[in-house]
């Protein structure tokens, strides 16, 4: 498996490739886990070549010591991706490749999707991806590109961000992948104590329920039902939970059987935040 640590080094290797092949790309922080092998392995099936990029990107971090305590485990991230394929080129680069000048943020306007959730209770974050996710796609020209739907907001702004700067790739969004008890994998769970890591299917199966109740009550009703369960619940204080159009991710007040909609989480848990999201028709 080739691992490149610079932009020459990654344009030499893609320069060897045909290049009427299909290039598929997965981005990523590291601390790679099963949610992330699900990507990679998307990509190698409907992909002649794959990039996997290992960059903790510093401008969609809003929190100095977030940044400085990601987990780093280069090691372990190569074993699992060379299990999937030898083929496979992995990405590691320094800060000053990707920002050669300076860390600057560009600005973008996504239409509104930044403004909600994530974006406001993270502020600048979607920014800081939209820098880094433009930055890769113009270095490495992908066919396709695989993002998760655990961060369906970020999903939604990536496709956004293509349309806006006429990117021409395929941004393909893949299934969340969950624990055994339906915790939706994540870095962060590691930081959970054991007890906790287990109480956490509580988040899932109040979406599931959640969906369930959203068949037969209104919006307000079932937006109610969660926030007490919380309020019931000492383990796990609530951010926010909002129910919203796929597309626009504006939250709706009345359901709309004409549109999607998908119900949002993001919780603490042991200081851990975690967020998660299911489809509600
Ligand atoms: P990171 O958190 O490392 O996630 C990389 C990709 O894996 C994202 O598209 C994310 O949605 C996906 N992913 C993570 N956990 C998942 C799970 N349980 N199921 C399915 N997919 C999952 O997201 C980022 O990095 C960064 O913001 C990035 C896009 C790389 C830009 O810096």
């Amino acid at each position: 498996m080739v691992v490149v640590k610079t932009k020459k080094e990654l344009l030499s290797e893609l320069n060897n490739i045909d290049s009427s092949i299909a290039l598929g790309l997965v981005p990523t922080m590291g601390a790679l886990h099963q949610g992330h092998a699900s990507l990679i392995k998307k990509a190698v099936s409907e992909n002649q070549k794959v990039v996997v990029s290992i960059f903790v990107n510093p401008t969609q971090f809003n929190n100095k010591e977030d940044l400085v305590k990601y987990p780093k485990t280069l090691d372990a991230d190569i074993n699992l991706i060379s299990a999937i394929s030898k083929e496979i080129i992995v990405f590691v680069p320094e800060v000053s490749e990707l920002y050669p000048k300076q860390v600057k943020t560009k600005i973008y306007h996504f239409d509104g999707l930044d403004k909600v959730m994530e974006g406001e209770f993270r502020d600048n974050h979607f920014n800081g991806v939209g820098t880094i996710v433009e930055a890769l796609l113009n270095l490495i020209k992908p066919t396709r590109a695989y993002f998760g739907e655990k961060d369906y907001q970020q999903l939604r702004i990536i496709q956004k961000l293509v349309e806006i700067q006429q990117i021409p790739v395929e941004i393909i969004g893949c299934e969340i992948v969950r624990e055994k008890h339906g915790l939706a994998m994540s870095s962060r769970n590691e930081r959970l104590s054991k007890k906790i890591r287990q109480k956490a299917e509580f988040i899932y199966e109040t979406l599931k329920t959640a969906k369930q109740k959203f068949g037969t009550e209104s919006v307000l009703d079932v937006k109610e039902w969660v926030v007490k369960q919380f309020n019931d619940n000492i383990d796990f204080q609530l951010e926010y939970f909002e129910i919203t159009d796929v597309n626009t991710l504006t939250p709706i007040i009345k359901k709309n059987t004409n549109t999607k909609q998908r119900a949002f989480i993001a919780v603490y848990a042991e200081e851990v935040r975690l967020i998660d999201n299911i489809a509600l028709n």
